[in-house]
């Protein structure tokens, strides 16, 4: 073998499925925007906001999240903040990308639909064209808000469907089970739009089987908790039901207390089709590569398991089964040219 593990999967092309697009506004961003668009912070400065960084659940994040995202205001700034992402995600060899958007964040501030869709869309254009990554949205609805709030933002969303690739759920897990959203969900399955749930992350494991089951979710974002209950996990591998895990989020949101303490080998060790994604990684340390760094470190992973997580990426994307096999002939030649054969 002529390149060690780590080298080869910081290089290797690979998809990221699991990042929401507001979870990329670093601090220097959100400062530049809010002088853009008059909007005040409730930290003086940038030093300020990053040193808030310090999570112990997933609602302490959510706070914050939710409040930085308010200088987001205009498709310029949408444009903006997609083309950063990009320009990061390029870096770490990302070659597709399918985004989670919340607009039920933007929309309940004014912020018209079509406006925040035209500028990720600005973003995506220019991030292929500059850097050659693939990207798509997937709408995601808020589950700490009603069903009915759902389906008015699936009303305003209608008119844009082929803009949209697929629908997901996100926020607050816990108290909101995947079958508050059941008729949501059906909703999207009928007018022909895959769909992914979070569920796992702080939630119990039986939320992942509701998700699949109830939802019809053809990917579990996070699933870490999924080793909690041995017959589901059988069952996640036997399916092959993709798993988009993002370990440094996990450990900053304290679903684990350390990264050697992550469910990732357990999962891997399984054989559930796991993928390793970056979530919101201008609050959680960093971006695809800094998540493939803090794996390799804790577990050590040779080039197979690495080989295996960036198929995983490909197969369990929502593209095209002609697009899937030309980035999988994408990792197979830089897998060969480093003189090591795809497992
Ligand atoms: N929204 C943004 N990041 C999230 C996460 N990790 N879990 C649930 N909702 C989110
Ligand atoms: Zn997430």
């Amino acid at each position: 073998m002529s390149a060690d593990p780590l080298s080869l999967a910081l290089a290797m092309p690979k998809a990221e499925l699991h990042l929401h697009i507001e979870g990329t506004l670093e601090p220097d961003l959100a400062f530049a925007l809010a002088r853009r668009n008059g909007v005040t912070l409730p930290w003086p400065d940038e030093a300020a906001l990053a040193a808030a960084y310090d999570f112990d659940s997933l609602q302490s994040f959510l706070d914050l999240y939710y409040t930085c995202a308010q200088v987001l205001q205009t498709r310029a700034d949408f444009r903006d903040l997609m083309l950063a992402y990009l320009a990061r995600a390029a870096a770490d060899g990302v070659i597709h990308a399918e985004v989670f958007f919340d607009p039920q964040t933007h929309t309940a501030r004014g912020v018209p639909f079509g406006t925040l869709l035209a500028g990720l869309e600005d973003g995506l254009a220019e991030g292929a064209a500059r850097w050659g990554v693939s990207g798509r949205l997937i709408l995601c609805f808020l589950r700490h808000l009603s069903e009915d709030e759902g389906f008015a933002t699936l009303a305003e969303a209608e008119p844009y469907l082929e803009r949209i690739h697929g629908f997901g759920l996100d926020s607050s897990e816990r108290g909101h089970p995947p079958a508050k959203f059941a008729r949501l969900f059906a909703r999207c399955r009928a007018l022909g739009k895959p769909v992914v749930a979070h569920a796992g992350e702080e939630g119990p494991p039986a939320y992942i089987a509701e998700a699949l089951d109830v939802l019809g979710a053809c990917r579990i974002d996070h699933g870490v908790r999924a080793v909690e209950d041995a017959a589901l996990l059988a069952r996640l591998a036997r399916e092959g039901v993709p798993l988009t895990v993002c370990p440094l989020s996990n450990v900053r949101l304290r679903v684990f207390p350390a990264m050697v303490e992550h469910s990732l080998p357990r999962l891997l060790a399984a054989g559930a089709k796991v993928t390793i994604n970056s979530d919101d990684p201008a609050y959680f340390g960093g971006y695809l590569g800094a998540n493939i760094r803090a794996v390799q470190a804790a577990f050590q992973l040779d080039a197979a398991a690495w080989y295996r997580l960036a198929r995983n990426s490909f197969e369990a994307s929502l593209a095209t089964d002609e697009e899937k096999a030309g980035w999988i002939a994408r990792l197979d030649a830089h897998f060969a040219a480093a003189g090591v054969a795809p497992a």
